[in-house]
């Protein structure tokens, strides 16, 4: 995790580079950090907090010119969020000065051999090793920044995306990556680095993404020179138009970003299978499918591997490709699975769904599937992103950036395009009856105005809200494809309220959580008419005989339920498998407002980050 942003260049940086960390702070958020270059020196502040504190620290503390800077906003791995721990690192020399994203594993014995050779650290944090590292072998060897950085990247292991500067030589930065993402911009008569395009795209639409395991020297008036870290062999780089824009990247009117995404998923679901989608035709076209489709049409099983949210999008998958296409489905957590010896095969197909495309655990889950000879597929939301170029071949969603860290439009995009491979698998298998595909096609068609109506449901879910924002506790029930819609509605309630809630599937209830049930528990549960309705009524019934508190999401005209429940939500009416992507939407908005009555900080809520880069 952890945002970068450097810039080299004409202009001012400290605007540029504190502009860039705001954007970046989804990535974390505990403390920040900024390096300037006034000419002469090296002008440092850091603070523990968000960028805000650091922008306040630097008005009262220090000068903010130069046309050379770097800055940080951190999630910490080693050492606590406090001043000191927070980058830019400086070497002990003063000269050198670092950003980083990412651990090195073996700092531990590189920081012995380097105390007993006289350094001193001031920090807990395995980047200080690392700066001073390449400050000993530039010494040792009397080498220019760009090759001690190699030599010393060469000794370490970990990941990392890093920006370093040498004021001895104040024309250049020198950046790597291994298992971080890195974007450089470039512009006439300057360049931006940062963890993404976001914090530069109003100033150039060229960038460069790094891949794993090289390195550029970016120096002023100098094209750009990259190459290998291992064997120093020389890259053209591939300068990639930008696709985002500004307005993407901004609230829009919104309080939160969360909310902004929430309203975005009509217009993102249809951008999602615009061009792919083809209902009255009866086709649905994705590239990455068609060109290997006998490898789909082949598979033993299908692995899901995924994290979190997109671990639920893959739950739901389970069903839906199971359901349509008759393939065998694992789903997987991807820290597990990397980790387990799993039996994979040349003939299973593995789906790798991530929205930020740099989950270091989905990633490792992926390069062990395709050591073990399987055919892994992506479903990514980022372009360019690592798992999107690790994988043999992927569909993209089409969600736009995802800024708020709870995770919401991204789920909706997965789950369309899961679905619209297993329609489209479902159709050359012929497991699904012409009707019952065409149908399908229809109704997915459809499905955005239907988000926007199940959108209509936020005043109700404000109100409902206001009853339960002090709740301490809350679970979540469903069934069948529903079911993973709970575990999605309690983790966005737990991540940004911290409200303790729990999903589960609603008939596994009687095992175990009927315990909890008493009149201070709320119950929010998923009965659309659609799917297993008799029985979800008498899971209600269960829990209203224990004075359980129900808050139901029902189809639209619902009377059964009604008559049960405390609180209804209307939704419209699906059909069961692609009901998830309606019930969610009152979900997020019940977990939005809750949280935002309790003055959670919802876009930004704590311990977390929006993209686990770490393992
Ligand atoms: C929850 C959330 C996380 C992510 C998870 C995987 O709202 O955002 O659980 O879903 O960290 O991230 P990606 O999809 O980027 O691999």
């Amino acid at each position: 995790m952890c945002g970068i942003v450097g810039y080299i260049g004409y202009r001012e940086a400290y605007p540029i580079v504190i502009k860039g960390l705001k954007r970046l702070e989804y990535r974390g958020y505990d403390s920040a950090g900024v390096m300037l270059y006034d000419g002469n020196d090296l002008k440092l502040c850091k603070t523990k907090g968000k960028v805000s504190d650091l922008e306040e620290k630097a008005s009262k503390e220090t000068t903010t010119n130069g046309t050379i800077g770097m800055g940080h906003t951190r999630w910490a791995t080693h050492g606590v969020p406090n001043d000191v721990n927070s980058h830019p690192h400086v070497s002990n020399s003063g000269d050198l000065a670092i950003i980083h994203n990412g651990i090195i594993e073996n700092y531990a014995p590189l920081k012995e051999e380097l105390i007993k050779r006289g350094y001193v650290f001031h920090s807990d944090t395995d980047t200080e090793v690392l700066v001073n590292l390449i400050e000993e072998i530039q010494k040792k060897e009397n080498l220019r920044l760009g090759k001690a950085v190699q030599v010393a990247l060469n000794q370490v292991f970990g990941a990392y995306a890093i920006a370093v500067f040498d004021k001895k030589n104040p024309d250049e930065i020198v950046v790597a990556r291994l298992g971080s993402p890195l974007a450089i911009g470039i512009g006439e008569g300057e360049y931006f680095i940062a963890s993404d395009a976001s914090p530069f795209i109003e100033y150039t639409s060229n960038a460069v993404y790094l891949e794993d395991g090289e390195m550029a020297n970016i120096r002023l008036h100098k094209p750009m020179k990259v190459r290998k870290i291992k064997d120093d062999s020389l890259v053209d780089p591939y300068i990639q138009e930008l696709q985002m824009n500004l307005e993407q990247i901004e609230k829009g009117g919104y309080d939160h970003f969360m909310l902004k995404e929430i309203y975005e998923q009509p217009n993102v679901i249809r951008d999602t299978y615009r061009g792919r989608l083809h209902a009255n035709e009866g086709i649905i076209q994705m590239s990455g499918v068609e060109d290997n489709l006998e490898k789909f049409l082949n598979a033993e099983r299908i692995i899901i591997v995924a994290c979190g949210t997109s671990w639920h999008a893959g739950l739901v998958a389970e069903y839906i490709f199971e359901e349509f296409a008759r393939i065998p489905v694992e789903v997987e957590y991807a820290s597990e699975f990397r980790y387990r010896n799993p039996i994979i095969g040349t003939r299973d197909v593995v789906i790798a769904i991530s929205q930020s495309g740099e989950t270091a655990d989905t990633m490792a889950a992926i390069k062990l599937a395709k050591e073990k000879g399987a055919f892994v597929y992506g479903v990514c939301n980022v372009v360019g992103s690592s798992i999107s170029r690790e994988t043999h071949a992927g569909t993209h969603t089409h969600a736009g950036p995802e800024i708020g860290v709870a995770s919401t439009k991204a789920f909706t995009t997965q789950i369309t395009v899961l679905t619209m491979i297993a329609l489209r698998l479902a159709k050359a298998k012929g497991t699904l009856s012409n009707t019952d595909y065409h149908r399908y096609l229809q109704e997915l068609e459809i499905i955005p105005e239907k988000v926007k109506e199940a959108l209509e449901t936020n005043d109700r879910a404000k109100e409902i809200a206001s009853v339960f924002k002090d709740s301490h506790n809350c679970l979540y029930l469903g069934r069948g494809y529903n079911f993973p819609v709970a575990l999605e509605g309690a983790l966005k309630l737990k991540e940004i309220s911290y409200i303790h809630a729990e999903g589960y599937p609603a008939a596994e209830m009687k095992h175990g959580p009927i315990a909890l049930i008493d009149a201070q528990m709320p119950v929010v549960i998923i009965a659309p008419k659609q799917g297993h309705y008799d029985k979800i009524v008498s899971n209600i019934q269960e829990i209203k005989s224990r004075s359980g508190i129900i808050i139901a999401v029902v189809t639209k005209g619902d009377t059964q339920v009604r008559e049960l429940a405390d609180y209804i939500i209307e939704i419209p009416e699906t059909s069961d498998a692609l009901s998830p992507l309606i019930t969610t939407i009152p979900l997020q908005l019940l977990s939005y407002h809750i949280a935002v009555m309790r003055g959670c900080n919802v876009d930004q809520p704590r311990n977390l980050a929006k993209s686990v880069t770490v393992e």
